[in-house]
């Protein structure tokens, strides 16, 4: 079909490989309905960033405030506690974190993408911003403790999380949880 080929060249040409836009580029090829339609895209998106962003806090606040409460207050108490207190406690406790905090992941992790796509043009190009890098490290820092999550998990269904993996594994969480909040804040600051 004449001109097809062109316009799917164009769409290939658009930033970070967007189907999205692209699809939207290939079915739409009217100039003024495009740029309408992308407009509108751009529209609702930030509409919905300060929605984003007050869930994606949160569900951080949930997430982090749980690990720092583990780390600085659960784990030094729990080592002095008779062995039967520490299990009645491991017994509720357990049921109650595993039935809100995954929930509270999943929220942070979605509305961070959400924010995230807002700022794609600084992430496709990370070393040529300040913020972009910040991001970068931050979002890097972020797939991280995923990864922590998961090993955990894994090891959990394996019956081989010790008590001491897991307490240097939330130490490493806490210590990334820290480092995330930093660059979230340092990332709209500090500039070179
Ligand atoms: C452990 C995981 C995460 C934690 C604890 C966390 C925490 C935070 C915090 C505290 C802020 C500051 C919000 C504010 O003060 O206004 C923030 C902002 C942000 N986060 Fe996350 N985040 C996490 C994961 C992610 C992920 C996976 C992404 C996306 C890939 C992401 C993208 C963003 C973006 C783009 C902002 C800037 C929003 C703005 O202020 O405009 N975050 N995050």
């Amino acid at each position: 079909m004449p001109g097809r080929e062109s316009l799917n060249g164009a769409a290939a040409r658009l930033p970070f490989g967007c189907w999205r836009q692209g699809l939207m580029f290939v079915i739409r090829p009217t100039p003024g309905r495009w740029e309408n339609s992308n407009q509108t895209l751009r529209d609702t998106t930030m509409n919905l960033y300060p929605v984003l962003l007050i869930l994606h806090l949160l569900a951080a606040f949930l997430f982090v405030g749980t690990v720092t409460f583990e780390v600085l207050f659960l784990e030094p108490v729990h080592k002095r506690l008779p062995a039967d207190v520490r299990r009645a406690l491991g017994s509720q406790l357990g049921p109650r974190v595993r039935s809100v905090v995954p929930w509270s992941v999943l929220l942070l992790y979605v509305a961070g993408l959400g924010l995230a796509w807002q700022h794609r043009g600084a992430l496709a190009a990370p070393l040529a911003s300040s913020f972009g890098l910040l991001l970068s490290v931050k979002t890097a820092l972020a797939a991280s403790v995923l990864v922590h999550v998961a090993t955990a998990l894994i090891l959990a269904r394996r019956r081989r999380l010790t008590g001491a993996v897991q307490s240097r594994m939330h130490l490493s969480v806490f210590c990334h949880m820290v480092a995330i909040v930093v660059l979230a804040k340092a990332m709209f600051y500090l500039t070179w």
